[in-house]
């Protein structure tokens, strides 16, 4: 890799950002940073129960907190779902490196999100509605926040790392 600027993952659950996460790690051998397991070493337990126990206000500041002390070099960053929820949180992850939003339908979010348990904010009566509705509101903030996007529909985790690396170069 000729530029080395750290890889910052963003787009909603189900996207792929862990997934992709790992493969641009093994293809670059950067680290990876993730930051839902960050927050959930620092309070010792799971996003969910950071969320069920201290609850989502808590949650995003730890989401700003981690961004403060990642390394803007050579590293690999995957985020999660809705830490662009925070004005804040953009310009920190613009300042990281290269943004890159990694983009799906709806359907195929909702595919690959319901057969997991873990996201708590999905757990409502109508989860569907729910992750609508979010895309919605987020769509528009993951766009504006990245420097370049890739369209994950059709294509498996180490192709989306593909496509970014000969985008990033
Ligand atoms: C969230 C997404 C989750 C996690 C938390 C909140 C969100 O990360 O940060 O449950 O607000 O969309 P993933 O996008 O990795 O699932």
């Amino acid at each position: 890799m000729r530029r080395e600027e750290a890889i910052v993952l963003i787009g909603f659950m189900g996207a792929g950002k862990t997934s992709v996460g790992r493969e641009l790690a093994r293809l670059t051998e950067w680290p990876l940073f993730d930051t839902d397991d960050m927050i959930a070493a620092n309070f010792g337990s799971s996003v969910a129960q950071v969320f069920e126990t201290r609850g989502e206000e808590e949650f995003r500041e730890a989401e700003s907190r981690v961004l403060t002390r990642m390394p803007t070099r050579r590293a690999i960053v995957a985020t999660g779902g809705g830490i662009v929820m925070r004005a804040e949180n953009v310009s920190l992850l613009k300042r990281l490196g290269t943004v890159v939003y990694l983009e799906a339908r709806e359907s195929t979010l909702f595919e690959r999100v319901s057969s997991e348990e873990t996201r708590p904010l999905l757990k409502t009566d109508d989860p569907r509605a729910t992750l609508s509705r979010l895309l919605a509101q987020r769509a528009p903030l993951y766009q504006a926040a990245a420097d370049f996007t890739v369209h994950t529909n059709e294509l498996r985790a180490p192709e989306v790392a593909e496509a970014i690396i000969q985008h990033v170069g």
